[in-house]
């Protein structure tokens, strides 16, 4: 009975453009590694059809979805329950259906932390506030999941009217610092995170001087094509503790797995080989 059931079911990740995306790669190895007969696939979908093929998701055949740019506003906005997180976020990243409806969560803040609470242990215990750089979408979610941790968080951005929105949004905790006082910002800091795209490929790399952190600190970039940016580099030739991006990939896809398909999946090296292999072949 079960297995019938796990037949008809069926996941996607939905964006523009999508051929990126590495989603379909975690979901098949959990499904082959589970042996469940669940299938996903991306799915190539505009900005002007996003809301008609959420709304036809079910008729579709899905049981949920993964959403990324440039849909995860607009997922939030035709979503009739969000979890608290993402109505904080204004922002969804899963889709799944409960009783017809469409329902979404924000899994970036989840994701974030288990893989720094995986690859830096007692980072939220460690005496110091956490520096973002950046202040779009992912820094949203970074934040977010940095207060949930009691961090304070010092927050540069390019466009400082940006990082200021994003303040306002997150309240108390969270201060705006110019650019360029990146340096006393990052003085007794615990946490380094990039969230800007900034060190990606076909970007121009993110340049500061990481002289001024403690001993103590971790540098987190959440870029993680190339899987070592050269704020990692930089980081690692300091002595300090480094975190990439590949991490927050492999877990923010595991909740809607787990919604989907029934089953909680395990990140495991194998699965992290397997993701890391294919951003090594793409660069
Ligand atoms: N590891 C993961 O699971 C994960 C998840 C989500 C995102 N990411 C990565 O995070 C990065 C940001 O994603 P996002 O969705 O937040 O993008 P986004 O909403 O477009 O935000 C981009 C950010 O980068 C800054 N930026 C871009 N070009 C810059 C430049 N030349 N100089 C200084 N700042 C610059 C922007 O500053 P302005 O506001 O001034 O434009 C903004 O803060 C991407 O590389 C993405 O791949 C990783």
């Amino acid at each position: 009975m079960s297995s019938n059931l796990e037949i008809t079911r069926k996941a996607c990740v939905v964006g523009w453009p999508i051929a990126h995306s590495r989603s379909p790669i975690i979901h098949k190895f959990w499904l082959t590694h589970l042996g469940l007969a669940g299938s996903y696939d991306s799915v190539a979908v505009t900005p002007p059809d996003f809301v008609a093929f959420a709304h036809d998701l079910a008729a579709n055949g899905f049981v949920g979805a993964n959403v990324t740019i440039p849909h995860k506003q607009t997922a939030f906005e035709v979503c009739g329950k969000v979890t608290p997180t993402a109505a904080s976020l204004g922002a969804v990243n899963t889709l799944w259906l409960e009783h017809g409806a469409l329902c979404g969560d924000n899994t970036d803040v989840a994701g974030f932390l288990a893989a720094l609470d995986e690859e830096a242990p007692g980072w939220d215990r460690a005496e110091g506030h956490a520096v973002v750089l950046g202040a779009g979408g992912a820094a949203r979610a970074v934040v977010h999941a940095l207060r949930h941790r009691g961090k304070r968080v010092l927050l540069a951005n390019r466009t400082r009217a940006r990082a200021e929105s994003l303040a306002t949004d997150a309240g108390a905790g969270v201060e705006v610092y110019d650019w360029a006082r990146l340096p006393s910002a990052l003085k007794g800091a615990s946490l380094l995170v990039n969230t800007t795209s900034l060190g990606m490929k076909g970007h121009p790399a993110l340049d500061i001087d990481l002289a001024p952190l403690p001993p103590h600190a971790v540098v987190n970039d959440i870029v993680y094509f190339p899987l070592e940016t050269a704020l990692l580099r930089a980081a690692k030739s300091r002595g300090l503790r480094t975190v990439s991006g590949v991490g927050m990939l492999l877990h923010q896809a595991a909740p809607g797995f787990e919604r989907w398909f029934g089953v909680r999946p395990s990140v495991t090296p194998e699965l992290r080989g397997l993701v890391e292999a294919d951003v090594l072949k793409s660069l």
